[in-house]
């Protein structure tokens, strides 16, 4: 059964902790928090004093989205956070620098993903595959909540998989931007592992009912 990460994204940041135990009663997997540098992506979101105060208030896994500049930086921070999950851009930074930040958040103890923008093909992410829990698949561009869901992503994750399947059947893929009700199940079909939902879980009126309907 796929797993559902719901994106505080869409929470409301004056009510942090009320909206964090609505997940927890949604019978939702883990938190999904985005993490915005305003230079990644052009909008700044929430950063390491967030990620250590919802540690304090869930024993959710934390499943942390790093959309910054030279993650590296900041690894070891989100780590000590307290991320159980951690993903990094492979856009962000130079591949060497990319390897040894994962190699950096396993050897923490920590979950190490990466993610791809909606113009970065499959193949781009073959060096990182061995060292990856999870790949993270964007269909929308990172920066915004509430964007129309791009479909075209699909043979992206299928291709995914058929890679993943051979070098490190464990790995996860997880899919984030314009995921609900609706746009699901093709995700599912496609072999994605892990849904992601900021918008359109915050909108729904029974959360529980959206999360089981995403994960039926
Ligand atoms: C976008 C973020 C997403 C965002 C998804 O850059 O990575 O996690 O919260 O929001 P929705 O579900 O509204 O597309
Ligand atoms: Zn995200």
């Amino acid at each position: 059964m796929v797993m559902v990460s719901p994106s505080i994204l869409a929470a409301d940041f004056a009510n942090l902790e009320r909206d964090i135990h609505v997940i927890e009663q949604s019978h939702a997997d883990m938190v999904h928090v985005d993490v915005m540098d305003g230079c990644f992506v052009p909008n700044i979101s929430v950063g390491l004093p967030v990620v250590a105060a919802l540690r304090k208030v869930t024993s959710l896994p934390l499943d942390v989205h790093l959309m910054i500049d030279r993650p590296i930086r900041y690894a070891e921070g989100f780590v000590k956070a307290g991320a159980d999950w951690l993903t990094i851009h492979i856009e962000a930074d130079q591949p060497q620098n990319n390897l040894a930040c994962l190699e950096k958040i396993r050897a923490l103890g920590c979950r190490a993903a990466i993610s791809l923008k909606p113009g970065t093909p499959a193949e781009a992410a073959i060096p990182y595959l061995p060292l990856c829990d999870m790949i993270l698949v964007m269909t929308v561009e990172p920066g915004f909540g509430g964007q129309t869901f791009m479909a075209d992503m699909m043979p992206k994750i299928r291709a995914l998989r058929r890679m993943l399947d051979e070098t490190n059947p464990g790995c996860r893929i997880q899919v984030d931007g314009g995921v609900d009700e609706h746009t699901c199940a093709q995700c599912r079909e496609s072999g994605a592992d892990i849904l992601v939902a900021g918008s359109a879980f915050f909108k729904a009126r029974d959360k529980a009912a959206f999360v089981a309907a995403l994960k039926a």
